[in-house]
């Protein structure tokens, strides 16, 4: 049976389906359809990459957060994490260890930290964009104001990720306590492309409450934000959270939401998630394989990986930065891919 094939040579060829057409792709593409579509949107990947996979360090220099995300193991109702901060010294070791690596990319991710004041964040991106100014600086530190958004750019941060989790009101209740709102998060997000950043979206696959129509409206949320960077993973519980006896997302359908989403965006920066990694041990080589043409290991010191557990058995918190990085280059070079040492700009 190859019936939705219709469907897929339409995203193929960038036209739009209807919200009823992605419930129908996402519930009912059969095993035989589903390679139809990976393989598609992994020759699409290679049309624009290549064999060469982006990769970004991820450095988690706060654990403190002001959000209480039902699903987040760093939540602020978790009075058993463990948290801390990353000074600026720490962090700027972190880069060094990371560019003589060959990360041309830093990724400061954090929860949202108060402490991390906009002057204190605005002096650690101006440094380590004078140390380093052959890399692009990536932050990922949740909603902030449009002065705050402005300040950080200004200081020389080129992207930003804020995941927008899920674009359908009411399911965004079911996931977050009151006071976050997912208006509020997708204002940010039209605000940070405004201003002029590379902008990163995302969600989880398999979310608690979860539907096939919730996901059809964050493709369609996606299309209309048109952002630079797509991240998502599948849900995966975490044991002091209210969803620790909820469902994880499958690999399965995090691979098609993959391959729908670079049929959808052929240019997109799209990751082969950690999180994707941690459902499956190849979980980020079938992503890749899906599409995916982005890397994101962690350059945390070893001595803190533990603590920024958003998710249970959360790989790699054992290896160095620089046995993640082999590791990496040679998991990509088993499926026929390189890792490349370049910024990975977007490029229209
Ligand atoms: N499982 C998978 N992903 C998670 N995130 C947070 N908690 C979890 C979880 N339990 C994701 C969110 C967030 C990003 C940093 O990590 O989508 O935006
Ligand atoms: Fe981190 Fe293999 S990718 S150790």
């Amino acid at each position: 049976m190859a019936e939705l094939r219709p469907l897929i040579d339409r995203l193929e060829s960038q036209q739009m389906l209807s919200k009823k057409e992605f419930v129908t792709l996402l519930t009912g593409i059969s095993a035989e359809d589903t390679k139809y579509l990976r393989e598609k949107a992994r020759r699409a990947a290679r049309k624009h990459f290549g064999n060469r996979i982006y990769t970004r360090g991820l450095i988690e220099f706060t654990n403190y957060c002001r959000n209480d995300c039902y699903y987040c193991g760093i939540r602020r109702s978790n009075t058993r994490a463990c948290r801390y901060r990353l000074s600026k010294e720490a962090i700027l070791d972190c880069c060094k260890a990371g560019y003589a690596l060959g990360f041309r990319t830093f990724v400061l991710q954090g929860g949202e930290d108060a402490k991390y004041s906009d002057d204190l964040m605005v002096d650690l991106i101006k440094e380590i964009k004078k140390s380093y100014p052959d890399c692009a600086l990536t932050l990922s530190i949740g909603e902030k104001s449009y002065e705050s958004y402005l300040k950080f750019y200004k200081a020389g941060a080129d992207r930003y990720l804020l995941r927008h989790e899920t674009a359908n009101k009411a399911h965004y209740s079911m996931l977050h306590p009151p006071e976050l709102k997912a208006e509020n998060r997708k204002r940010c997000l039209f605000e940070l492309k405004e201003i002029g950043y590379q902008v990163g979206a995302g969600f989880m696959v398999g979310a608690p409450y979860q539907t096939a129509e919730d996901i059809a409206e964050d493709l369609l949320f996606l299309k209309e934000l048109s952002p630079h960077m797509i991240g998502i993973g599948p849900f995966i519980p975490h044991h002091q959270t209210p969803f620790a006896d909820r469902a994880p997302g499958t690999m399965k359908q995090t691979l098609l939401v993959l391959g729908i989403l670079r049929l959808m965006f052929p240019k997109v920066l799209l990751p082969a998630t950690t999180a994707l990694g941690t459902i499956h041990p190849l979980g980020r080589e079938k992503g890749i394989l899906s599409g995916a043409n982005v890397l994101m290991p962690n350059l945390s010191p070893t001595t803190v990986r533990k603590k920024y557990e958003l998710y249970d058995n959360k790989i790699c918190t054992g290896d160095e930065a620089a046995e993640c990085r082999s590791c990496l280059a040679r998991r990509m070079q088993e499926i026929g891919y390189e890792l490349a040492v370049d910024r990975g700009d977007y490029k229209p």
